[in-house]
């Protein structure tokens, strides 16, 4: 893939292979990261989210590949040259330093005059609230603070990138809330060009700019959280984003619009024919994607639709999310709580969808899949 030079960080054709007669960790991949951008690296563990980025900081040398950052190739250029903050995937702060000389490290190794270090400590301390804690030793810390003063410390150096390796992973539930938010705010206050590792797709969804969508080395989807949502490309994003009921269909016609999506019909093996959208000029087998919130289930007197039995149900407070058996196939449905719930496990219910909440993915299904 070219690079036209306008891009903040470019990878391109990026691989690493750790041994030889294994599979490569990161398999030639491409990726253009605009400035300003907080972009996530998301996948499941093993799919090679650390390994980019410690090849985009410096910390290990690709197989092939370049990393081009404004248009420069960096691909060779030692890590203290890079000019980049890292928060590592175990945010180990120096032990033996109290908050400020941990901050301070990037900069004393830059040799910045001691007075300009104390002033952009002051002001990295300050972004992450929490000056008042300048001297203190970094063991009575708590996990969040420690977190913060690791994010200071990457912050401090105005780097050209930001890389981060799900720096929340060790924070409570509540706590990775407030953090993820605190560092939107930070990263886009500062303007830093970000790389988010994570595996967790609420914070990705909440947080990016993009999301790279990572599996086995590779990007299966690049996009807006809008985008791979509402618009995934494959199976795997399908249900690695978001839940998902999934069906393979095979489509009978299409009805072109004027618009992006054509009008289908897909035949749902032991359900008939129903209408669905997609992208133009789908054939034969394919996966049908219906989010179980746009799922409607409802008791056996209403409606039309498929009728089934509720095997489970899960409240959450908040939703209620059951899994209705038709025939052979279970469907998840969810919805927001009304107070007046009065669905049981064993009662019959109905379910439908609307066409448009029914989406043929583009991925062809191969015939082996189920
Ligand atoms: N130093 C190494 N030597 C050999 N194989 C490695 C090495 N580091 C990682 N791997 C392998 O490379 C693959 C990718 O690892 P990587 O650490 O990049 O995954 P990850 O996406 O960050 O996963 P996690 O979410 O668990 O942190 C894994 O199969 C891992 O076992
Ligand atoms: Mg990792």
């Amino acid at each position: 893939m070219a690079d036209n030079g306008t891009h903040k960080l470019s990878l391109v054709g990026l691989t690493k292979q750790y041994a030889q007669g294994i599979a490569p960790a990161v398999d030639r991949l491409d990726m253009h990261v605009e400035e300003g951008h907080l972009v996530s690296l998301l996948g499941p563990s093993g799919c090679g989210k650390t390994t980019t980025l410690r090849m985009v900081a410096g910390l290990m040398d690709p197989t092939a590949g370049q990393i081009m950052v404004d248009g420069a190739d960096i691909t060779n250029t030692p890590v203290h040259k890079r000019g980049m903050g890292m928060v590592f995937q175990s945010y180990a702060l120096f032990p033996h330093m109290n908050v400020h000389e941990n901050v301070a490290f990037g900069l004393q190794m830059r040799k910045k005059p001691k007075q300009e270090q104390d002033r952009l400590v002051h002001r990295a301390l300050e972004m992450v609230q929490l000056e008042h804690l300048a001297k203190r030793q970094t063991r009575a810390l708590s996990g969040g603070q420690q977190q913060r003063i690791a994010l200071a410390r990457a912050l401090v150096v105005e780097p050209t990138l930001l890389l981060l390796d799900e720096p929340l992973s060790n924070l409570d539930a509540k706590l990775r809330e407030t953090m993820r938010a605190e560092i939107r705010q930070i990263q886009q206050r500062t303007g830093a060009t970000t790389l988010f590792v994570t595996h967790d797709q609420d914070e990705a969804l909440d947080m990016s700019d993009r999301i790279a969508v990572m599996n086995g080395g590779l990007i299966e989807q690049f996009g807006s959280p809008i985008e791979v949502y509402e618009r995934p490309r494959t199976r795997f994003v399908a249900n690695f984003i978001g839940r998902a009921n999934l069906l393979t269909v095979t489509i009978v016609d299409e009805q072109r619009q004027s618009g992006a999506d054509s009008r289908y019909r897909v035949d749902v093996p032991g359900f008939g024919v129903h209408p669905a959208i997609g992208s133009p000029g789908l054939t034969g087998r394919r996966t049908l994607l219906i989010r179980p919130h746009r799922l409607g289930a409802e008791p056996a007197a209403a409606a039309a639709g498929l009728r089934g039995t509720i095997e489970s149900l899960s409240y959450t407070g908040d939703s209620l999310s059951y899994r209705v058996r038709v025939g052979e196939t279970s469907f998840t449905a969810e919805r927001l709580t009304s107070g007046t719930d009065r669905m049981s496990v064993g009662d019959a219910a109905i379910i439908s969808w609307r066409p448009e909440d029914a989406l043929v993915l583009p991925e062809p299904v191969e015939d082996a899949a189920p």
